[in-house]
């Protein structure tokens, strides 16, 4: 197994070919490391701080209505051992604690905004009133309360909630504005499902850290165009994380909540582990694997076997993908290192079949929609871009809040194709869904994909076929988004909007 301490693992990240712009940031990377005093350093070395568990929030009732307390606020974080970085969270200093939904139930959830600026706090993967969506149009204004209140009509699965704000995700997300949701149902299929004991949330991304501790959102043209990544890798908000393991069995909840970087997960061991959910629950078996890719806004459930007194480390290994090596989108990371206690408590064994996810079949659909992705060429999106963001568009158009591009009728199906004509990968998000992907260039999807998803991964000139449907709420006058979730390319207009009527 490798070990590579701390200034190693880092000075591995950006030893590949960094483009021009990134070289500044890179560069302080760098000094970051040089710079640091020793103390610090060693501190940091290694995997050698605990990760933090995001606690479980559970809410309070309030008859049968599950109430949450959320404050949006600035926040300042030690990252590393005596630095303070300044930072914002929901009810912590920098992401927040997992809310704890259940099947079925009604939850009202109070938003306060304690931050400067307008926010928004989205449902990302729900099924949920369009006013409850907590995208663009339900903005919270600083000091103000925004109270979304309704039924969990999701599966057993990981979603998460994270800030929506017009042009402004990629800041407030990248600040820590983003909180992960764990939605149980009876029997948890048999997994392990004791939170903090065998049942783990990991929140993956990177982050770009100055040597002072900071990490401004200080977005580079080239970052606009290739998506904000950084230098040091993050689980839960913990730099060089370890997790201590005491089952023999562990469930790993992880959600790409990077900004723009897409993961290669995998064991630096390559042992084989299991995949048993996609973002919006169980798949029908537990699907064996040694690696997975994991783009900005999916998440994937993760159970890993354990011998005694074993490591592995989870680690990002990279990824060749878009044709534009410039844009490099996958970075290699060492995210956490597991570590089994010298005796593991047992754990039923994995089950042989989890679930019937419920998905739309494509033999009912109505109506096939297009949507074409496309970034800044060398015309007008490119003089655009340059100018200030922009020149992302679907169909032709950059978002514009004011302008809804189609409705939806409730409860039909619908296959939409979404042609990705450019040099990057981008991940298609669509609010109030959970879909089916029919296929992939023609080709039925694997079966780690063919599950409930909400955010699918578009390679450099693939078409990507969905079955999407929306079945719960009308409303003729708020919008619901769709939209690359590379934050920095939803920002600059790769995002559009319809209605469900
Ligand atoms: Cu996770 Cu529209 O976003
Ligand atoms: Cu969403
Ligand atoms: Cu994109």
């Amino acid at each position: 197994m490798s070990r590579r301490n701390f200034s190693q693992s880092v000075s591995r990240q950006i030893s590949r070919p960094i483009p021009r712009r990134a070289f500044l940031a890179s560069a302080s990377a760098l000094a970051f490391v040089a710079l640091l005093p020793e103390a610090a350093l060693a501190k940091v070395g290694g995997f050698s701080q605990p990760v933090a568990i995001p606690p479980l929030d559970e809410g309070r009732l309030d008859g049968t209505v599950r109430v949450f307390d959320l404050a949006m606020q600035p926040g300042e974080t030690e990252f590393f051992p005596g630095l303070k970085t300044k930072t914002a969270g929901i009810n912590a200093s920098y992401l927040g604690p997992a809310l704890h939904f259940r099947k079925g139930e009604d939850v009202r959830v109070h938003v306060t905004n304690k931050t400067r600026d307008v926010t928004t706090l989205h449902w990302h993967g729900f099924n949920i009133p369009a006013r409850a969506d907590g995208g663009p149009h339900q903005m919270i204004r600083p000091g103000e309360t925004w109270s979304p209140e309704f039924k969990v009509l999701e599966e057993a699965s990981t979603m998460w909630a994270h800030s929506h704000t017009m042009g402004k995700t990629a800041e407030q997300v990248w600040s820590g504005l983003a909180q992960m949701v764990v939605i149980s149902d009876e029997g948890d299929a048999g997994l392990p499902a004791n939170y903090g004991t065998d049942d783990f949330p990991v929140v993956l991304q990177d982050r770009r850290f100055y040597r002072d501790g900071s990490m401004p959102y200080e977005a580079s043209r080239h970052d606009l165009m290739a998506g904000m990544q950084g230098n040091i890798p993050l689980v839960n908000g913990t730099v060089q994380p370890y997790l201590d393991v005491t089952t023999k069995l562990v469930r790993l909840r992880v959600l790409n909540g990077a900004n723009a970087s897409i993961y290669n997960l995998g064991f630096d061991d390559n042992r084989l582990f299991h995949q048993v959910a996609s973002d919006g629950g169980l798949l029908a078996a537990p699907v064996p694997t040694k690696g997975l890719r994991l783009a900005p806004g999916e998440r994937a459930e993760l159970v890993v076997s354990l011998r005694p007194g074993e490591r592995t480390v989870l680690q990002s290994r990279g990824l060749s993908g878009g044709s534009m090596p410039m844009m490099e989108q996958s970075p290699a990371f060492d995210f956490l290192e597991l570590r089994a206690a010298a005796t593991l408590a047992d754990t039923a064994d994995l089950p042989a079949t989890l679930a019937t996810p419920p998905l739309p079949d494509a033999a009912e659909a109505s109506q096939t929609r297009h949507f074409l992705l496309e970034m800044p060429g060398m015309g007008m999106g490119m003089v655009r871009n340059m100018m200030g963001g922009g020149g992302f568009t679907i169909n032709g158009d950059e978002m514009d809040m004011d302008r809804i591009d189609f409705e939806v009728s409730k409860g039909a199906t619908e296959i939409w194709e979404i042609e990705n004509a450019g040099p990057m990968m981008h991940p298609f998000h669509v609010h109030n869904t959970q879909f089916r992907i029919l296929d992939r260039n023609g080709a039925a999807p694997e079966p780690h994909e063919a599950g409930r998803k909400d955010t699918v991964l578009v390679e450099a000139g693939e078409t990507v076929r969905i079955a999407v449907r929306f079945d719960h709420y009308a409303d003729p006058e708020r919008p619901y988004m769709y939209h690359c979730h590379i934050l920095e390319h939803e920002d600059a207009g790769m995002m559009g909007q319809f209605t469900v009527v």
